[in-house]
């Protein structure tokens, strides 16, 4: 992924977080992501790629924008072909309620770097690039967290491990709580705890457990970044969501599927921050614009660019960004 590219990533979830963050606090959490999607798609307009939505807002028929296999990017002689991840908002709740932690993120790579799966749930284990190698989802819970505490040097019981709260994990939490490791609960947004792993400030060691499949391939692109390891496993709802795995190319619906098959080759990932959250600070709005605070890594250099910026608009013109 080409520098000057994946710093333009960093526009488009600027253009999402600023209009979603407006709407912050309203309990609303469809208008939020609304908000957030229309700004994607508007600001993915001015990108200059042949660009194909692999992972998007949902189906073609069921999402109105940002739709997997919707083609956006303003194509012109010699724009590279690319392929997105996208969540205008990850984290409608958590922006709905001004909970910490909601964000803006996008991925990027060529053609055939992100897997193609349905809008599903994937069981995911990630940890960050001190304990890349020392987890295996088939194995149970405990062996994973020793491995991880053998490879950070720490005890198990200082570990923290981070889960979604719901009563899915239940069984998890229990296997956690008897291996004796901290647990952070939160109410949503698993690709900031996921990318959390890999910064030590944060506190996290690992996460575990079952969240929204396209989130954890935009995570795995994040961590193939930052030299974390994510590994992840199609959990299906019904039938027709096996189907469609299988039309999409997934044979084997067990695979646990390695980071770099989720996330393949040259990949670069963008996000800015909704909400404050663990490694982001939220969209302050100010007299006469906002500051954003935004992320921006690409897996070929392992760069990771933090970009704190001033948007100015006029007091009258509310939505000129
Ligand atoms: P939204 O942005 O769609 O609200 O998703 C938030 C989220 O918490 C994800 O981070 C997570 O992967 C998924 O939802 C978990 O799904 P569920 O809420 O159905 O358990």
């Amino acid at each position: 992924m080409d520098r000057n590219l994946a710093l333009e990533g960093v526009r488009i979830t600027e253009a999402a977080a600023l209009a979603s963050a407006r709407l912050m606090g309203r309990g609303d959490r469809g208008t939020a992501d609304r908000a957030a999607t229309e700004a994607m798609r508007r600001a993915l307009g001015d990108l200059d790629v042949e660009g194909e939505v692999v992972i998007g807002a949902g189906e073609k028929g069921e999402a109105p924008m940002l739709y997997v296999g919707e083609r956006v990017g303003k194509a012109g002689a010699g724009s590279v072909a690319v392929e997105l991840a996208l969540d205008a908002l990850e984290g409608t709740r958590l922006c709905a309620t001004g909970a910490a932690n909601a964000i803006s993120v996008i991925a990027m790579g060529p053609k055939g770097a992100l897997l193609r799966a349905p809008d599903t749930y994937m069981e995911k284990i990630a940890v960050g690039p001190d304990a890349r190698g020392a987890v295996d989802l088939t194995r149970p819970v405990a062996a994973n967290l020793h491995a991880v505490a053998d490879a950070l040097g720490k005890y198990v019981e200082d570990l923290t491990v981070v889960i979604l709260d719901r009563p899915r994990h239940d069984r998890i939490i229990r296997e956690v709580r008897e291996a004796g490791a901290r647990i952070r609960l939160i109410g949503d947004g698993d690709v900031s705890a996921a990318i959390n792993t890999c910064l030590p400030d944060t506190g996290i060691d690992i996460l575990i457990g079952i969240g929204g499949a396209p989130e954890g391939i935009i995570s795995a692109a994040a961590l193939r970044c930052m030299g974390g390891d994510l590994q992840g496993r199609l959990r299906y709802r019904n039938d027709a969501e096996r189907e469609r795995a299988r039309a999409m190319g997934i044979e084997d619906m067990e695979k646990v599927f390695r980071i770099d098959e989720l996330a393949r080759g040259d990949v670069m990932f963008a996000g800015t921050g909704v909400t404050n959250g663990d490694f982001l600070k939220g969209v302050r709005f100010t007299g006469d614009g906002a500051r954003t605070h935004s992320v921006v890594m690409r897996s070929r250099t392992g760069t990771v660019r933090y970009i704190e910026t001033e948007h100015h608009f006029p007091r009258d013109h509310a939505h000129s960004w």
